[in-house]
C-alpha cells in the first residue's frame, strides 16, 4: 500500500515536472534569444494597404526625407518595414486610427464562464490585430491560469511574481492605488500587458474570507478596478480584459469595469448550452449589481464564434442554431478552426506574430484573412462611440497630411 500522503507528493512532482516542461517549451519557442522578439516585416504594398494610401505616397515621403527608407539586408535587398516603422509612418502621414482626445478608451471584457471557449485566443489575436492597425492596446490578464501572459512570452511561474499582477491592487490589504506598477512592455511596441500568475487567485480567497466586512471590501474593489482601468485608459485606445472562466470576485469586477463585452464560444453544443447559462447568469448578476449601485451601460455586447470547423456538419448546424437564438448579437463572421492557430499557440504566439506560415501558405493566408475579417468587425464596434465613426478615408488622410 502506498505511504500516506504519497499521492499528494506525486501531484507536487507532476506540477514540478510540468513547470520544467513549460519553461523548456518557452525557451524552444524563443530561441536564440530566449526572450520573445517580434520579427514581423511588411512590404511597401502591405504597408500602403494598412495606411490606406498608395505605395507612391510612402516612396515620396522617403524621397523628400520625411521618412527614412526601410533597412536593407547585406545584399542591399530591402528587408521590409517593421511594426515600429509602420507606426512612425502613420504619424508622419497622418494615418493614425487612434481615438480623439475626448473619446474614451474601449474597455472590452472577453468573457464567458465556460472554460476553453477561446477567451485567451480572441484576447491575444484581437490585441495583435489592433496593434497592426495602429491602436495603443493594453491587455489585462485577470485569469490566474495566465494563458494570455504565456502567449506574450512570459513564464508566469518563473517570471511573474504576485506583486507584478493585479494582486497588490485588488487584495484585501491592497498596497497599490493605481495600476502603473503592473503595466509591462511586450514585444509589441504598442501593446502593453498587465500579467497574471497563479497567486492572483489569492484575491478570490481573501475577499471571500473577509467575513462581515467582505461585502463592502468587494464593492470597494469593484469601484477600484473600474477607476484604475479608466485612468490607465488615458494612454490607450483599447483595453482588453481576459477574466477567469468562473463566477468569482474578479469576474464580477471585470464585468462591471468593462464598457463592452465580447462573449466567445465554439460552434459546439456544450459551448452553446453553457453560453446560454452564462448569459442568464450575467443578466441576473447585472440586475443585482444595479440594485447596489453598480450601473453598467455597455457600448456593445456581442457573441463571437471563436472556432468553427467547416468540415464538421454538426458544427455548421450548431452555428445555425446560434444565429437563430442570438440574432444580430452574434457577429456575422466566425473564426474558423485552424491548425495555424493551434500550432502558433504551441510556439506561444498568435498568427499575427508568425514571420512565415507554419502549415501551407494557403492555410496561413486563409486563417489570417479570416482573422482580419472577424477582428475588423470588432474594430468597427470599438470605433462607433468615438468622434469619428469610421477610419478616415485615404482622401481624408491625405488632406490632413
Ligand atoms: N479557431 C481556433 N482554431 C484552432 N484552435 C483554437 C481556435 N480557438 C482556440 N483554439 C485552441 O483552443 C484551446 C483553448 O483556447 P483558449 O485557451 O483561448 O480558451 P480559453 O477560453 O481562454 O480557456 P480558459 O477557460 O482555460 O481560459 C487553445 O489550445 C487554443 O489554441
Ligand atoms: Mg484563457
Amino acid at each position: 500500500m502506498a505511504e500516506p500522503g504519497a499521492e499528494v507528493a506525486q501531484i507536487a512532482q507532476l506540477a514540478t515536472s510540468g513547470e520544467r516542461m513549460v519553461e523548456r517549451l518557452r525557451k524552444q519557442a524563443f530561441l536564440p534569444d530566449r526572450r520573445k522578439v517580434l520579427n514581423l516585416r511588411f512590404g511597401i504594398t502591405e504597408a500602403a494597404q494598412l495606411l490606406g494610401c498608395s505605395p507612391n505616397r510612402i516612396r515620396a515621403a522617403e524621397e523628400d526625407g520625411r521618412l527614412s527608407p526601410p533597412p536593407e539586408g547585406s545584399t542591399g535587398r530591402r528587408l521590409g518595414y517593421g511594426i515600429e516603422d509602420i507606426l512612425h509612418m502613420r504619424e508622419v502621414l497622418a494615418a493614425s486610427p487612434r481615438r480623439g482626445p475626448k473619446d474614451h478608451a474601449a474597455i472590452i471584457a472577453v468573457q464567458n464562464f465556460k472554460g476553453g471557449v477561446g477567451k485567451s485566443t480572441i484576447t491575444t489575436h484581437l490585441a495583435h490585430y489592433l496593434a497592426i492597425q495602429g491602436y495603443r492596446v493594453l491587455v489585462v490578464d485577470c485569469d490566474s491560469q495566465a494563458t494570455t501572459t504565456t502567449l506574450f512570452g512570459f513564464n508566469p511561474h518563473f517570471q511573474i511574481p504576485q506583486e507584478a499582477t493585479l494582486y497588490p491592487y485588488l487584495a484585501l490589504e491592497a498596497t497599490r492605488d493605481d495600476l502603473e506598477y503592473a503595466i509591462h512592455r511586450t514585444p509589441w511596441p504598442n501593446v502593453d500587458l498587465i500579467p497574471s500568475c497563479l497567486q492572483l487567485f489569492d484575491v478570490e480567497y481573501e475577499l471571500a474570507a473577509a467575513g462581515a466586512t467582505g461585502e463592502s471590501v468587494i464593492s470597494a474593489r469593484f469601484r477600484k478596478l473600474r477607476e484604475g482601468l479608466r485612468n490607465a485608459g488615458e494612454n490607450y485606445d483599447v483595453i482588453i480584459l481576459d477574466p477567469p472562466p468562473a463566477l468569482g470576485t474578479i469576474s464580477l469586477a471585470v464585468m462591471q469595469a468593462a464598457t463592452s463585452i465580447l462573449v466567445p464560444l465554439a460552434a459546439t453544443t456544450p459551448d452553446f448550452c453553457s453560453t446560454v447559462q452564462f448569459l442568464s447568469m450575467m443578466s441576473q448578476v447585472l440586475a443585482q449589481l444595479r440594485e447596489v449601485g453598480f450601473e453598467t451601460n455597455y457600448d456593445f455586447v456581442r457573441i463571437i464564434c471563436s472556432r468553427h470547423d467547416v468540415n464538421d456538419p454538426s458544427q455548421s448546424m450548431v452555428l445555425k442554431v446560434m444565429e437563430e437564438a442570438f440574432g444580430a448579437t452574434l457577429l456575422p463572421n466566425a473564426v474558423l478552426d485552424s491548425a495555424e492557430i493551434s500550432h502558433a499557440a504551441l510556439r506561444m504566439m498568435t498568427v499575427y506574430e508568425l514571420e512565415k506560415p507554419i502549415g501551407t501558405a494557403r492555410t496561413h493566408k486563409r486563417c489570417r484573412g479570416n482573422l482580419d475579417e472577424v477582428m475588423a468587425q470588432v474594430e468597427h464596434l470599438i470605433r462607433r462611440p468615438w468622434h469619428r465613426a469610421q477610419p478616415a478615408s485615404p482622401e481624408e488622410r491625405l488632406n490632413v497630411a
